[in-house]
């Protein structure tokens, strides 16, 4: 591998590390809030989830939905407790109580030093819904929607900078579906409306669920051609599983994501060249993880009950790699993915888990989340990589090393983040930095484990990262040896 200071790609936005906390399961309800649990602080909210939260360091987080919000009265979450009303959630077949709103979140949020990324529905309302949400989060007084926020006791605007223009809008899932020429339309006239109350706003267009979608890229086509002048961002979404048990094609599923990332920058790309923009519109992947263990058990749960276990997935040793390898695509594209979000945050397909009444713990995928979020901040630089490859079910010419390389000129710090996909050997890494002198090996934090379906438990951290890589520096050249199935990160810094 070669790593050198003018191969640079972009500054990372930290806004790649957010995520995601929808009304969905034990979310919200048994996750981040739980108003009876020993733990939680004087508004209900769990102060042991909190800090995990924290831990990660996640600069934004999108609410209330994901396919929740295409249904959703935000009305319904203001306001005296007692006068809320309990609402069937037909997104998910629960039933949504409305203790949290928009003003505990957005207070909550605070608190631990995140942004929220705000979703409007776009399913079963429109225009109207979204310009007057807006005008409650972020008019400073002296209108009823602003007034009626003080009146809730939020004297101070909430000051939301960034909205999603709906969820997942090409999905036959989701509430009020659209035709890409439907979606188009009211995306841009709510997008225009939003922007006449405050013009300091960024917004996501809706992009494609899935690159399975068979809409897919015809859907950012048509749409864009609508939102591109209003849009900052279009969002992606994508989540993987391992349901046929191939572990070697699972780990190359990345490659997917990057197809993904290339084909929706060129989508964007041909619009702009379309209407002879002068913007580049940015990508927003703003819902990607591991997705499939909890499928089955979520046919088993009865409808219309307040948080049940939904979506719970239990993150294995190798769910962890294919995350590692998700966050080092999306830091070779830090030009044009901007934002994203692991989703999601708490119980709901989550790095972190609780017991209601309990416990909270890590799940696998926490740490490849921590290590990108704390050292994957900087520039990221394109490392040009001549590795060994192999063939799997649906891709081919799969390199074993997959890595992405942050460098911090304020600290003289560099970070190489590395995969080794082989699921029988080690690779010797040998890493050129040339241009970076007087650079020694701090730590080498591997994640490893005998056991490809290891798992985290309340009981039991199978899965966590040690800092014995043993990786070192001779010569202007970074020597490491790479477990097998391994995720690995090695900070460097001038002596
Ligand atoms: O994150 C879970 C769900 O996945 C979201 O509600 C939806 O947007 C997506 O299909």
């Amino acid at each position: 591998m070669i790593v050198d200071k003018s191969f640079k790609i972009a500054e990372v936005d930290p806004r790649i590390y957010g995520s995601f906390v929808e009304h969905l399961g034990r979310a919200v309800y048994g996750g981040i809030y739980e108003s009876s649990h020993p733990a939680s602080d004087s508004n209900g909210f769990r102060k042991d989830v909190k800090q995990l939260i924290q831990e990660l360091n996640v600069p934004i987080i999108r609410y209330p939905g994901g396919n929740f919000v295409s249904g959703y009265n935000w009305e319904d979450g203001v306001g005296p407790l007692n006068d809320r009303p309990k609402r069937l959630d037909l997104a998910w077949r629960t039933v949504e109580p409305n203790e949290v709103g928009t003003n505990e979140f957005t207070r909550w949020a605070r608190e631990i030093g995140s942004d929220v990324m705000m979703a409007v529905n776009l399913g079963t309302r429109g225009v109207d819904a979204a310009r007057n949400l807006l005008e409650y989060c972020n008019h400073p007084g002296g209108s009823y929607w602003s007034d009626l926020r003080k009146r809730h006791g939020y004297e101070l605007p909430h000051g939301i900078k960034t909205w999603c223009l709906g969820n997942e809008m090409d999905g036959p899932w989701q509430i009020g579906q659209k035709t890409p020429q439907e979606y188009g339309r009211l995306a841009y006239e709510t997008a225009k409306a939003m922007r006449l109350v405050d013009p300091s706003i960024e917004l996501v267009s809706c992009g494609s669920s899935s690159t399975g979608m068979p809409s897919f890229p015809e859907w950012e086509a048509i749409t864009l051609d609508h939102t591109y002048e209003v849009a900052d961002f279009v969002s992606l979404h994508q989540y993987y599983g391992n349901r046929d048990n191939d572990t070697a094609n699972f780990l190359a599923r990345s490659m997917d994501m990057e197809h993904f990332i290339r084909t929706v920058s060129a989508t964007c790309d041909y619009v702009k060249a379309k209407k002879r923009s002068k913007k580049t519109m940015y990508l927003s992947f703003d819902e990607w993880n591991v997705w499939y263990h909890s499928n089955e058990a979520d046919t088993k749960i009865d409808p219309w009950t307040v948080g049940p276990p939904q979506l719970e997935d239990v993150y294995n040793f190798e769910d962890a790699l294919l995350v590692g390898s998700m966050l080092i695509t999306m830091l070779r594209h830090a030009d044009r993915v901007k934002m994203a979000c692991l989703a999601q945050l708490v119980n709901v397909i989550a790095p972190i888990m609780t017991e209601n009444g309990g416990r909270a713990w890590k799940q696998t995928i926490f740490y490849p989340y921590l290590h990108a979020s704390r050292y994957g901040r900087g520039v990221s630089l394109l490392p040009i990589v001549d590795s060994p490859k192999y063939d799997a079910q649906d891709y081919t010419d799969v390199p074993y090393l997959d890595s992405a390389v942050v460098y911090r000129e304020d600290v003289e710090e560099i970070t190489i983040f590395a995969v080794n996909r082989h699921l029988e050997e080690a690779l010797e890494l040998e890493c050129d930095i040339r241009g970076f002198e007087n650079y020694r090996v701090v730590e080498h934090i591997v994640l490893e484990n005998e056991e490809l379906k290891a798992v985290n438990t309340a009981d039991e951290e199978k899965v966590k990262p040690h800092s014995g890589g043993g990786a070192e520096c001779r010569d202007g050249f970074v020597h490491a040896r790479l477990s097998k199935a391994s995720w690995n990160v090695i900070r460097l810094k001038k002596a």
